[in-house]
């Protein structure tokens, strides 16, 4: 069963080229089990026709809001609480000024201000209208909003229908769909023990050196907080990173890998999930030395010795929880992900392509493909919170599949 069963998803589409893929999203929708209701501006109007959406939706297309025989039907105020979402997809320059200034100067503006409905905007216009000052200071308008905040799903960049090339893309209808579900995947993991691993380890030298890495910890700890949400329990095995613990988990703060293993190993035998989201140095020093070694020779060789691999360790349990690790790689991702995949006997793997510069460790972006058995979903680029809830959602999909 999808999160999105008897869900009452509200439709907004306005005036885009893009209108025309809203009636694929509201199968999408439908196929996922939600209810759905569709209301259009005038505008959008001149792209569509109500009638292919009425017979997709299987409900009559609301328009008007100085229609009455609408209004005795199921009337804006009743619209407004019926919702439990509403998307607003293709989202234009328009409407999005219009949300931003508060106006209710059509039905589908009213009911944004009437509904308590999480709002969900997808826009789609052309790049230069997307990139405009006053564009992208009613986006951050909408969200500096302390209450009703609303939800910006993409734009993705790319062709537009008008030639130029750019960010301004509506997302695809199964991607914005997917989105939806994740609005209510909420209880997904309820009653699940998770162990995320996260951040770097740190090798000691001698007392006051170290050899360590970039990683800042951003996605392990998104993570938890994503499988928190997800009803999850959550056990986070940290390397030392600058973020604070996450409300309501569980943190053990380690610094090399054999310490991260020693918690893990304490920790996984009540876990049905573990993922390892941490920078586990590949190497560390043969001979740690007890005391600050002294500068003396113009030379020195450090020797180093394998770390333990902490993933492969839990996935060879003869009782292994579902694991999922990451893979970082700077090119043909997908063929060394499947091998990870399969030589530490993973149950997923999420793969970045690290060559790329808006995205990676220090990053707050990530886009990812995650793979498993014959399958992958890729899940662009996005705020690591929103990855991270990406990530969570397969996995709470995954484990019902595979009891
Ligand atoms: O082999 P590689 O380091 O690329 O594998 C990455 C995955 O394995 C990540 O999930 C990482 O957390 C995990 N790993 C580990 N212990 C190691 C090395 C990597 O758990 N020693």
């Amino acid at each position: 069963m999808s999160s999105l069963t008897n869900k009452r998803v509200l439709l907004g589409i306005t005036g885009g080229i893009a209108a025309y893929k809203s009636a694929e999203l509201v199968r999408a929708l439908k196929t996922a089990g939600a209810e759905v209701r569709v209301v259009m501006t005038s505008a959008a109007r001149e792209f569509i026709t109500p009638l292919t959406l009425q017979a997709l939706s299987g409900n009559p297309v609301h328009h008007s809001l100085l229609d009455p025989e609408a209004e005795a039907g199921m009337g804006h105020i009743e619209l407004a609480r019926w919702a439990d979402l509403m998307i607003i997809a293709p989202a234009s320059a328009d409407f999005i000024a219009r949300l931003a200034a508060g106006m209710g100067n059509d039905l589908l503006t009213t009911l944004c201000l009437a509904s308590n409905a999480p709002l969900a905007l997808a826009p789609a216009m052309n790049q230069a209208m997307w990139r405009d000052t006053a564009t992208q200071q009613n986006i951050q308008q909408l969200l500096s909003r302390s209450e009703k905040k609303p939800l910006i799903w993409g734009p993705a960049a790319g062709e537009q229908a008008c030639g130029d090339v750019g960010p301004g893309r509506m997302l695809e209808p199964l991607e914005l769909a997917r989105l939806a579900a994740e609005q209510f995947a909420s209880g997904a993991l309820a009653g699940k023990t998770l162990l995320i691993t996260a951040g770097p380890t740190r090798e000691a030298i001698d007392p006051v050196r170290y050899i360590s890495n970039h990683s800042s910890g951003k996605m392990g700890y998104a993570l938890a907080e994503a499988a928190r949400d997800a009803g999850a329990r959550v056990i986070l095995v940290s390397g030392p990173v600058n973020l604070p613990c996450p409300r309501a988990v569980e943190r053990i703060s380690v610094s090399s890998a054999d310490e991260m293993l020693a918690a893990v190993q304490a920790r996984i035998n009540d876990c049905q999930i573990m993922i390892g989201a941490a920078a586990v140095a590949d190497y560390k020093v043969a001979s740690v030395a007890g005391q600050k070694i002294k500068k003396s020779a113009d030379e020195m060789i450090l020797t180093l010795i394998k770390n333990p691999d902490i993933i492969a360790t839990v996935a060879a349990l003869p009782n292994k929880p579902f694991v999922v690790g990451f893979a970082a790689e700077t090119n043909d991702v997908e063929n060394y992900a499947r091998d990870k995949l399969k030589r530490k006997n993973l149950d997923m793997i999420v793969a970045n392509d690290v060559s790329r510069s808006d995205i990676g460790f220090n990053s707050d972006d990530n886009a990812v493909t995650l793979f498993w058995a014959e399958q992958q979903q890729a899940l662009p680029l996005a705020s690591k919170h929103q990855v991270a809830r990406g990530i969570i959602a397969a996995i709470a999909t995954r484990l019902q599949e595979k009891p």
